[in-house]
Protein backbone atom coordinates (compact mmCIF):
# COMPACT_ATOMS: atom_id res chain seq x y z
CA UNK A 1 0.00 0.00 0.00
CA UNK A 2 1.09 3.61 -1.31
CA UNK A 3 1.64 5.90 1.93
CA UNK A 4 2.67 9.81 2.11
CA UNK A 5 4.55 11.79 4.83
CA UNK A 6 3.96 15.19 5.67
CA UNK A 7 5.51 17.18 8.04
CA UNK A 8 3.47 19.81 9.45
CA UNK A 9 3.46 23.59 10.42
CA UNK A 10 4.80 24.96 7.11
CA UNK A 11 2.73 27.04 5.30
CA UNK A 12 2.35 26.58 1.56
CA UNK A 13 4.10 29.10 -0.65
CA UNK A 14 4.55 29.02 -4.45
CA UNK A 15 2.70 28.82 -7.99
CA UNK A 16 1.29 25.98 -9.69
CA UNK A 17 -0.31 24.69 -12.77
CA UNK A 18 -3.34 22.68 -12.45
CA UNK A 19 -3.64 19.24 -14.58
CA UNK A 20 -6.76 18.35 -16.94
CA UNK A 21 -9.84 17.60 -15.45
CA UNK A 22 -10.42 14.26 -14.50
CA UNK A 23 -14.57 14.74 -14.37
CA UNK A 24 -14.00 16.81 -17.98
CA UNK A 25 -12.10 14.19 -19.57
CA UNK A 26 -14.10 10.99 -18.36
CA UNK A 27 -17.15 11.65 -20.14
CA UNK A 28 -14.84 13.26 -23.11
CA UNK A 29 -12.83 9.73 -23.59
CA UNK A 30 -16.45 8.28 -23.45
CA UNK A 31 -17.30 10.59 -26.78
CA UNK A 32 -14.57 9.99 -28.55
CA UNK A 33 -15.96 6.69 -29.29
CA UNK A 34 -18.72 8.16 -31.38
CA UNK A 35 -18.69 9.39 -35.11
CA UNK A 36 -15.38 9.29 -37.44
CA UNK A 37 -12.22 10.86 -37.46
CA UNK A 38 -9.19 10.92 -34.78
CA UNK A 39 -9.67 12.67 -31.25
CA UNK A 40 -6.61 14.19 -30.34
CA UNK A 41 -7.00 15.74 -26.37
CA UNK A 42 -4.29 18.00 -24.63
CA UNK A 43 -4.60 18.68 -21.16
CA UNK A 44 -5.27 14.87 -20.69
CA UNK A 45 -4.23 13.97 -17.03
CA UNK A 46 -1.97 11.26 -15.80
CA UNK A 47 -4.52 9.86 -13.51
CA UNK A 48 -5.65 6.38 -12.26
CA UNK A 49 -9.15 6.85 -13.54
CA UNK A 50 -7.91 7.95 -17.12
CA UNK A 51 -5.36 4.91 -17.31
CA UNK A 52 -8.49 2.73 -16.88
CA UNK A 53 -10.58 4.17 -19.21
CA UNK A 54 -8.43 3.86 -21.71
CA UNK A 55 -7.81 0.47 -21.04
CA UNK A 56 -11.36 0.01 -21.35
CA UNK A 57 -11.21 1.66 -24.73
CA UNK A 58 -8.85 -0.48 -26.22
CA UNK A 59 -10.60 -3.74 -25.58
CA UNK A 60 -13.66 -2.13 -26.82
CA UNK A 61 -11.20 -1.84 -30.54
CA UNK A 62 -10.30 1.77 -30.34
CA UNK A 63 -6.54 2.69 -31.56
CA UNK A 64 -5.05 4.64 -28.44
CA UNK A 65 -1.75 6.88 -28.35
CA UNK A 66 -0.72 8.72 -25.13
CA UNK A 67 2.44 11.52 -25.79
CA UNK A 68 2.54 12.91 -22.54
CA UNK A 69 0.09 14.83 -21.90
CA UNK A 70 -1.84 14.40 -25.46
CA UNK A 71 -3.92 11.44 -25.98
CA UNK A 72 -5.45 10.31 -29.51
CA UNK A 73 -7.97 8.12 -30.11
CA UNK A 74 -9.25 6.30 -33.01
CA UNK A 75 -12.39 4.53 -32.59
CA UNK A 76 -13.22 3.74 -36.02
CA UNK A 77 -12.88 0.34 -35.87
CA UNK A 78 -14.71 -0.16 -33.12
CA UNK A 79 -17.20 -3.14 -33.01
CA UNK A 80 -17.01 -4.74 -29.88
CA UNK A 81 -19.76 -3.97 -27.64
CA UNK A 82 -19.05 -5.63 -24.19
CA UNK A 83 -17.29 -4.25 -21.19
CA UNK A 84 -16.33 -6.94 -18.74
CA UNK A 85 -16.35 -6.67 -14.68
CA UNK A 86 -12.63 -6.70 -14.57
CA UNK A 87 -12.28 -3.13 -16.11
CA UNK A 88 -15.44 -1.81 -14.68
CA UNK A 89 -14.89 -2.89 -11.03
CA UNK A 90 -12.25 -0.49 -10.97
CA UNK A 91 -13.88 2.98 -12.27
CA UNK A 92 -17.42 3.60 -11.86
CA UNK A 93 -17.72 6.25 -14.61
CA UNK A 94 -18.05 3.15 -17.22
CA UNK A 95 -21.53 3.62 -16.89
CA UNK A 96 -21.02 6.39 -19.49
CA UNK A 97 -20.03 3.93 -21.84
CA UNK A 98 -23.38 2.53 -21.84
CA UNK A 99 -25.02 5.84 -23.72
CA UNK A 100 -22.02 6.21 -25.75
CA UNK A 101 -22.18 2.42 -27.27
CA UNK A 102 -25.99 2.68 -28.10
CA UNK A 103 -25.14 6.25 -29.79
CA UNK A 104 -22.44 4.36 -31.51
CA UNK A 105 -23.34 0.84 -32.58
CA UNK A 106 -26.73 0.77 -30.54
CA UNK A 107 -25.33 -2.40 -28.18
CA UNK A 108 -24.14 -2.05 -25.16
CA UNK A 109 -23.84 -4.62 -22.50
CA UNK A 110 -21.83 -3.77 -19.14
CA UNK A 111 -21.70 -4.72 -15.61
CA UNK A 112 -24.44 -3.07 -13.55
CA UNK A 113 -22.42 -0.26 -11.17
CA UNK A 114 -22.68 -1.36 -7.70
CA UNK A 115 -22.54 1.13 -4.21
CA UNK A 116 -19.37 2.76 -3.52
CA UNK A 117 -17.26 4.03 -0.55
CA UNK A 118 -19.04 7.44 -1.05
CA UNK A 119 -22.96 6.12 -1.39
CA UNK A 120 -24.98 3.73 -3.13
CA UNK A 121 -24.89 5.48 -6.43
CA UNK A 122 -27.40 3.78 -8.31
CA UNK A 123 -28.29 4.79 -11.71
CA UNK A 124 -31.81 4.52 -12.18
CA UNK A 125 -31.80 7.87 -13.66
CA UNK A 126 -29.57 7.03 -16.29
CA UNK A 127 -31.59 3.55 -17.53
CA UNK A 128 -34.99 5.75 -17.22
CA UNK A 129 -33.42 8.10 -19.13
CA UNK A 130 -31.91 6.09 -21.79
CA UNK A 131 -35.56 4.22 -21.95
CA UNK A 132 -36.95 7.22 -22.80
CA UNK A 133 -35.28 7.64 -25.54
CA UNK A 134 -36.21 4.31 -27.18
CA UNK A 135 -33.56 1.95 -25.40
CA UNK A 136 -34.34 -1.22 -24.62
CA UNK A 137 -32.52 -2.30 -21.10
CA UNK A 138 -32.47 -5.70 -19.18
CA UNK A 139 -31.02 -5.55 -16.04
CA UNK A 140 -29.94 -8.73 -14.07
CA UNK A 141 -30.38 -9.06 -10.85
CA UNK A 142 -33.15 -6.06 -10.86
CA UNK A 143 -33.34 -4.08 -7.53
CA UNK A 144 -30.80 -5.66 -5.70
CA UNK A 145 -29.36 -2.64 -3.87
CA UNK A 146 -28.37 -3.74 -0.27
CA UNK A 147 -25.18 -1.29 1.95
CA UNK A 148 -22.17 -3.10 1.76
CA UNK A 149 -21.40 -4.07 5.20
CA UNK A 150 -17.67 -3.74 4.52
CA UNK A 151 -16.51 -0.11 4.57
CA UNK A 152 -13.15 -0.49 3.93
CA UNK A 153 -14.37 -1.44 0.44
CA UNK A 154 -12.88 0.41 -2.35
CA UNK A 155 -15.01 3.09 -3.63
CA UNK A 156 -14.64 1.30 -6.88
CA UNK A 157 -15.42 -1.76 -5.96
CA UNK A 158 -18.46 -3.79 -7.90
CA UNK A 159 -20.87 -4.90 -5.15
CA UNK A 160 -21.43 -8.39 -5.23
CA UNK A 161 -25.20 -8.32 -5.93
CA UNK A 162 -24.54 -6.96 -9.72
CA UNK A 163 -24.99 -8.07 -12.55
CA UNK A 164 -24.77 -7.04 -15.76
CA UNK A 165 -27.19 -4.60 -17.96
CA UNK A 166 -27.58 -5.54 -21.54
CA UNK A 167 -29.06 -2.53 -24.05
CA UNK A 168 -30.95 -2.67 -27.12
CA UNK A 169 -30.79 1.06 -28.87
CA UNK A 170 -32.52 -0.66 -32.39
CA UNK A 171 -35.51 1.71 -32.39
CA UNK A 172 -34.08 5.00 -30.19
CA UNK A 173 -35.50 8.31 -31.18
CA UNK A 174 -34.88 11.99 -29.83
CA UNK A 175 -37.10 12.56 -26.37
CA UNK A 176 -37.98 15.40 -24.10
CA UNK A 177 -36.84 14.20 -20.61
CA UNK A 178 -37.06 15.69 -17.23
CA UNK A 179 -34.78 14.42 -14.76
CA UNK A 180 -35.93 14.23 -10.67
CA UNK A 181 -32.81 15.30 -9.87
CA UNK A 182 -29.63 17.35 -12.09
CA UNK A 183 -27.27 13.89 -11.79
CA UNK A 184 -23.98 14.29 -13.57
CA UNK A 185 -23.26 10.85 -14.87
CA UNK A 186 -26.91 11.10 -16.43
CA UNK A 187 -27.44 14.23 -17.94
CA UNK A 188 -23.59 12.62 -19.81
CA UNK A 189 -24.80 9.26 -20.75
CA UNK A 190 -28.43 11.15 -22.33
CA UNK A 191 -26.09 13.83 -24.81
CA UNK A 192 -24.01 10.72 -25.37
CA UNK A 193 -27.32 8.60 -26.56
CA UNK A 194 -28.24 11.55 -28.08
CA UNK A 195 -26.30 13.31 -30.33
CA UNK A 196 -26.65 10.93 -33.64
CA UNK A 197 -29.96 9.63 -33.27
CA UNK A 198 -32.65 11.05 -35.27
CA UNK A 199 -35.00 13.97 -33.92
CA UNK A 200 -34.29 16.12 -31.27
CA UNK A 201 -33.59 15.53 -27.32
CA UNK A 202 -34.66 17.74 -24.54
CA UNK A 203 -33.67 17.57 -20.99
CA UNK A 204 -34.73 19.70 -18.44
CA UNK A 205 -33.53 19.65 -14.88
CA UNK A 206 -29.78 18.98 -16.32
CA UNK A 207 -27.06 18.90 -14.71
CA UNK A 208 -25.32 22.33 -14.97
CA UNK A 209 -21.94 21.22 -13.82
CA UNK A 210 -19.13 22.93 -16.10
CA UNK A 211 -18.41 19.63 -17.38
CA UNK A 212 -21.51 19.11 -18.77
CA UNK A 213 -20.47 21.95 -20.55
CA UNK A 214 -16.70 20.83 -21.58
CA UNK A 215 -18.54 17.77 -23.04
CA UNK A 216 -21.17 20.03 -25.56
CA UNK A 217 -18.43 22.05 -26.32
CA UNK A 218 -16.14 19.20 -27.20
CA UNK A 219 -19.04 17.36 -29.41
CA UNK A 220 -19.97 20.65 -31.05
CA UNK A 221 -16.58 21.23 -32.36
CA UNK A 222 -16.55 17.72 -33.59
CA UNK A 223 -19.95 18.95 -35.22
CA UNK A 224 -22.95 18.21 -33.54
CA UNK A 225 -25.75 20.77 -32.54
CA UNK A 226 -26.32 20.78 -28.57
CA UNK A 227 -27.40 24.03 -26.79
CA UNK A 228 -27.30 24.42 -22.49
CA UNK A 229 -29.22 27.06 -21.19
CA UNK A 230 -29.09 26.89 -17.80
CA UNK A 231 -30.66 23.56 -16.86
CA UNK A 232 -32.14 22.97 -20.44
CA UNK A 233 -29.98 21.47 -22.76
CA UNK A 234 -31.71 20.68 -26.73
CA UNK A 235 -29.54 18.18 -28.65
CA UNK A 236 -30.42 18.12 -32.60
CA UNK A 237 -29.60 14.81 -33.31
CA UNK A 238 -28.78 13.49 -36.17
CA UNK A 239 -25.28 14.50 -36.36
CA UNK A 240 -21.69 12.47 -37.21
CA UNK A 241 -19.22 14.03 -34.81
CA UNK A 242 -15.96 14.38 -36.80
CA UNK A 243 -12.03 14.65 -35.90
CA UNK A 244 -10.76 17.58 -33.63
CA UNK A 245 -7.99 18.31 -31.08
CA UNK A 246 -9.36 19.83 -27.53
CA UNK A 247 -7.62 20.73 -24.52
CA UNK A 248 -8.51 20.27 -21.59
CA UNK A 249 -9.41 22.62 -18.78
CA UNK A 250 -8.10 22.86 -15.35
CA UNK A 251 -9.63 20.46 -12.66
CA UNK A 252 -11.61 22.56 -10.30
CA UNK A 253 -11.44 20.43 -7.25
CA UNK A 254 -7.52 19.84 -7.73
CA UNK A 255 -7.57 23.67 -7.69
CA UNK A 256 -9.76 23.78 -4.85
CA UNK A 257 -7.78 20.84 -2.80
CA UNK A 258 -4.84 23.53 -3.32
CA UNK A 259 -6.65 26.62 -2.55
CA UNK A 260 -7.85 24.74 0.50
CA UNK A 261 -4.91 23.70 1.54
CA UNK A 262 -2.97 27.41 1.69
CA UNK A 263 -6.08 27.81 4.24
CA UNK A 264 -4.83 24.92 6.21
CA UNK A 265 -1.25 25.76 6.21
CA UNK A 266 -1.84 29.45 6.40
CA UNK A 267 -0.11 29.73 3.35
CA UNK A 268 -0.12 31.42 0.33
CA UNK A 269 -0.73 29.76 -3.40
CA UNK A 270 -0.74 31.09 -6.75
CA UNK A 271 -2.71 29.04 -9.31
CA UNK A 272 -1.61 30.03 -12.78
CA UNK A 273 -4.43 28.56 -14.87
CA UNK A 274 -7.56 29.73 -12.62
CA UNK A 275 -10.62 27.36 -13.89
CA UNK A 276 -12.83 30.18 -12.83
CA UNK A 277 -15.80 27.66 -11.71
CA UNK A 278 -15.24 27.72 -8.09
CA UNK A 279 -17.29 30.38 -7.10
CA UNK A 280 -19.13 29.03 -4.15
CA UNK A 281 -15.36 28.49 -2.89
CA UNK A 282 -14.13 31.91 -3.02
CA UNK A 283 -16.82 32.76 -1.23
CA UNK A 284 -16.04 30.88 1.45
CA UNK A 285 -12.78 30.88 1.19
CA UNK A 286 -13.36 35.20 1.85
CA UNK A 287 -15.72 34.48 4.66
CA UNK A 288 -13.18 32.60 6.26
CA UNK A 289 -10.51 35.62 6.10
CA UNK A 290 -8.45 34.50 3.12
CA UNK A 291 -7.31 37.07 0.32
CA UNK A 292 -8.03 36.43 -3.07
CA UNK A 293 -6.67 38.60 -6.03
CA UNK A 294 -7.43 37.26 -9.40
CA UNK A 295 -5.45 38.29 -13.23
CA UNK A 296 -6.85 36.77 -16.37
CA UNK A 297 -5.89 33.02 -15.83
CA UNK A 298 -4.21 33.89 -12.51
CA UNK A 299 -5.45 33.69 -9.27
CA UNK A 300 -3.82 34.06 -5.82
CA UNK A 301 -4.92 33.64 -2.89
CA UNK A 302 -3.48 33.73 0.99
CA UNK A 303 -4.80 32.92 4.53
CA UNK A 304 -2.30 35.04 6.74
CA UNK A 305 -3.84 33.89 10.22
CA UNK A 306 -6.22 30.32 11.46
CA UNK A 307 -9.24 30.58 9.09
CA UNK A 308 -12.63 31.31 10.51
CA UNK A 309 -14.92 28.51 10.54
CA UNK A 310 -17.87 29.21 8.74
CA UNK A 311 -21.38 28.85 10.60
CA UNK A 312 -22.88 26.88 8.13
CA UNK A 313 -21.83 25.23 4.60
CA UNK A 314 -23.76 22.74 2.82
CA UNK A 315 -23.18 20.63 -0.55
CA UNK A 316 -25.37 21.22 -3.91
CA UNK A 317 -25.19 20.37 -7.03
CA UNK A 318 -23.37 23.14 -9.32
CA UNK A 319 -23.22 26.28 -8.79
CA UNK A 320 -23.51 25.05 -5.40
CA UNK A 321 -20.26 23.93 -2.80
CA UNK A 322 -19.04 20.72 -4.60
CA UNK A 323 -19.56 17.48 -2.86
CA UNK A 324 -16.13 16.51 -3.98
CA UNK A 325 -15.04 19.70 -1.74
CA UNK A 326 -16.42 19.06 1.61
CA UNK A 327 -13.73 15.80 3.19
CA UNK A 328 -10.92 18.89 2.23
CA UNK A 329 -13.13 21.42 3.35
CA UNK A 330 -14.05 19.48 6.81
CA UNK A 331 -10.05 19.24 7.24
CA UNK A 332 -9.54 22.77 7.19
CA UNK A 333 -12.27 23.19 9.71
CA UNK A 334 -11.02 21.15 11.77
CA UNK A 335 -8.00 23.06 12.50
CA UNK A 336 -9.91 26.65 11.84
CA UNK A 337 -10.88 29.02 14.55
CA UNK A 338 -14.03 28.38 15.74
CA UNK A 339 -16.89 25.68 15.09
CA UNK A 340 -19.21 25.70 11.84
CA UNK A 341 -21.88 23.00 10.74
CA UNK A 342 -21.07 20.90 7.44
CA UNK A 343 -24.19 19.29 5.44
CA UNK A 344 -23.76 16.84 3.14
CA UNK A 345 -27.00 16.51 0.44
CA UNK A 346 -25.50 15.25 -2.31
CA UNK A 347 -23.75 11.84 -1.46
CA UNK A 348 -24.81 9.75 1.99
CA UNK A 349 -21.64 8.55 2.38
CA UNK A 350 -19.14 10.93 2.40
CA UNK A 351 -18.14 12.25 5.96
CA UNK A 352 -15.61 8.49 5.88
CA UNK A 353 -12.83 11.47 6.14
CA UNK A 354 -14.26 12.09 9.63
CA UNK A 355 -13.02 9.13 11.71
CA UNK A 356 -9.67 9.42 10.44
CA UNK A 357 -9.46 13.21 11.44
CA UNK A 358 -11.00 12.36 15.03
CA UNK A 359 -7.37 10.31 15.04
CA UNK A 360 -5.76 13.35 14.35
CA UNK A 361 -7.29 14.96 17.33
CA UNK A 362 -10.45 16.48 15.37
CA UNK A 363 -13.76 17.15 17.22
CA UNK A 364 -16.75 16.48 14.67
CA UNK A 365 -20.15 14.89 15.75
CA UNK A 366 -22.11 13.67 12.97
CA UNK A 367 -25.71 13.45 13.29
CA UNK A 368 -26.66 12.05 9.65
CA UNK A 369 -26.20 14.27 6.95
CA UNK A 370 -24.91 16.97 9.26
CA UNK A 371 -20.87 17.25 10.80
CA UNK A 372 -20.56 19.95 13.20
CA UNK A 373 -16.65 20.67 13.98
CA UNK A 374 -14.96 22.62 16.01
CA UNK A 375 -11.52 23.84 15.54
CA UNK A 376 -8.87 23.00 17.51
CA UNK A 377 -4.79 21.86 17.08
CA UNK A 378 -4.18 18.58 14.91
CA UNK A 379 -1.97 15.93 15.96
CA UNK A 380 0.25 13.82 13.36
CA UNK A 381 -0.53 10.31 13.12
CA UNK A 382 -1.00 7.42 10.66
CA UNK A 383 -4.63 7.63 9.17
CA UNK A 384 -6.23 5.99 5.68
CA UNK A 385 -7.36 7.34 2.98
CA UNK A 386 -11.26 6.22 3.40
CA UNK A 387 -11.80 7.33 -0.56
CA UNK A 388 -9.96 10.11 -3.45
CA UNK A 389 -11.18 13.25 -2.16
CA UNK A 390 -11.14 12.36 1.88
CA UNK A 391 -6.97 11.13 0.89
CA UNK A 392 -6.73 14.47 -0.07
CA UNK A 393 -8.50 15.97 2.68
CA UNK A 394 -6.16 13.82 5.30
CA UNK A 395 -2.94 15.49 3.78
CA UNK A 396 -4.69 18.81 4.48
CA UNK A 397 -5.06 18.31 7.82
CA UNK A 398 -1.10 16.51 8.07
CA UNK A 399 0.22 20.31 6.63
CA UNK A 400 -1.58 21.79 9.74
CA UNK A 401 -0.74 19.27 12.22
CA UNK A 402 2.16 18.63 15.10
CA UNK A 403 4.81 16.64 13.69
CA UNK A 404 4.72 14.17 10.79
CA UNK A 405 2.01 12.46 9.83
CA UNK A 406 1.08 9.12 7.88
CA UNK A 407 -1.13 8.87 4.95
CA UNK A 408 -1.77 5.00 3.80
CA UNK A 409 -3.90 3.96 0.99
CA UNK A 410 -2.88 6.64 -1.52
CA UNK A 411 -3.60 4.76 -4.42
CA UNK A 412 -6.96 5.82 -3.89
CA UNK A 413 -6.08 9.61 -4.36
CA UNK A 414 -3.78 8.52 -7.33
CA UNK A 415 -7.58 8.06 -8.99
CA UNK A 416 -7.89 11.86 -9.16
CA UNK A 417 -4.45 13.62 -8.30
CA UNK A 418 -1.69 13.20 -10.64
CA UNK A 419 1.04 13.72 -8.23
CA UNK A 420 -0.02 15.33 -4.66
CA UNK A 421 3.27 14.93 -3.36
CA UNK A 422 4.87 16.35 -6.64
CA UNK A 423 2.07 19.10 -6.34
CA UNK A 424 2.35 19.91 -2.50
CA UNK A 425 6.39 19.73 -2.62
CA UNK A 426 6.12 22.31 -5.52
CA UNK A 427 4.27 24.51 -2.77
CA UNK A 428 6.67 24.23 -0.50
CA UNK A 429 5.36 21.62 2.09
CA UNK A 430 7.95 18.71 3.30
CA UNK A 431 6.77 15.21 1.73
CA UNK A 432 7.71 12.04 0.99
CA UNK A 433 6.33 9.04 -0.72
CA UNK A 434 6.75 5.43 1.01
CA UNK A 435 5.79 1.67 -0.18
C1 LIG B 1 -20.14 13.03 -10.72
C2 LIG B 1 -18.66 13.19 -10.46
C3 LIG B 1 -18.37 13.15 -8.97
C4 LIG B 1 -19.21 14.19 -8.24
C5 LIG B 1 -20.68 14.04 -8.61
C6 LIG B 1 -21.55 15.15 -8.03
C7 LIG B 1 -17.65 12.24 -12.43
C8 LIG B 1 -16.83 11.13 -13.01
N1 LIG B 1 -17.95 12.10 -11.14
O1 LIG B 1 -20.52 11.74 -10.23
O2 LIG B 1 -16.98 13.44 -8.78
O3 LIG B 1 -19.06 14.03 -6.85
O4 LIG B 1 -20.84 14.07 -10.04
O5 LIG B 1 -21.07 16.39 -8.42
O6 LIG B 1 -17.96 13.20 -13.08
N2 LIG B 1 -28.20 9.46 -8.36
C9 LIG B 1 -29.33 8.68 -8.34
N3 LIG B 1 -29.66 7.99 -9.47
C10 LIG B 1 -28.92 8.09 -10.61
C11 LIG B 1 -27.77 8.90 -10.62
C12 LIG B 1 -27.43 9.59 -9.47
O7 LIG B 1 -30.02 8.57 -7.33
O8 LIG B 1 -29.27 7.45 -11.61
C13 LIG B 1 -27.81 10.18 -7.12
C14 LIG B 1 -26.44 9.69 -6.61
O9 LIG B 1 -26.56 8.54 -5.82
C15 LIG B 1 -25.97 10.88 -5.82
C16 LIG B 1 -26.52 12.05 -6.62
O10 LIG B 1 -27.58 11.53 -7.43
O11 LIG B 1 -26.53 10.86 -4.54
C17 LIG B 1 -25.49 12.74 -7.52
O12 LIG B 1 -24.99 11.82 -8.45
P1 LIG B 1 -24.45 12.25 -9.89
O13 LIG B 1 -24.68 13.70 -10.10
O14 LIG B 1 -25.01 11.30 -10.89
O15 LIG B 1 -22.90 12.00 -9.72
P2 LIG B 1 -21.94 11.13 -10.65
O16 LIG B 1 -22.20 11.44 -12.08
O17 LIG B 1 -21.94 9.71 -10.21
Amino acid sequence: MKSLKIKGGIPLKGEICIQGSKNGVLPILAASLLGEGPVVLENCPVIGDVKDTLQIMKKLGCTVWREGDVVSVDASSVREFVIEKEEAVRIRSSVLFLGALLGKIKKAVLPQPGGCAIGMRPIDLHLESLRQLGAVIEEENEGSWKENPNQDQRETQVSAQTGMLTADGTHMHGAHIRLRFPSVGATENIILAAVMLPGETIVEQAAREPEIDQLCEFLNLRGAKIKREKDLIRIKGGTVPGPVRYRMKADRIVTGTYLLAAAASRGTVMIRNFPQELDALLYLLEKMGGDIYQEEQKLLFSMPHRAHAPAFVETAPYPGFPTDLQSPLMAVLAGADGAGVIKENVFENRFRTAGQLVRMGAQIEIDGSCARVTGCKLCSNTVKAPDLRGGAALALAALQADGVSTITGMEYVERGYEDLARDLRMLGAQVWEER
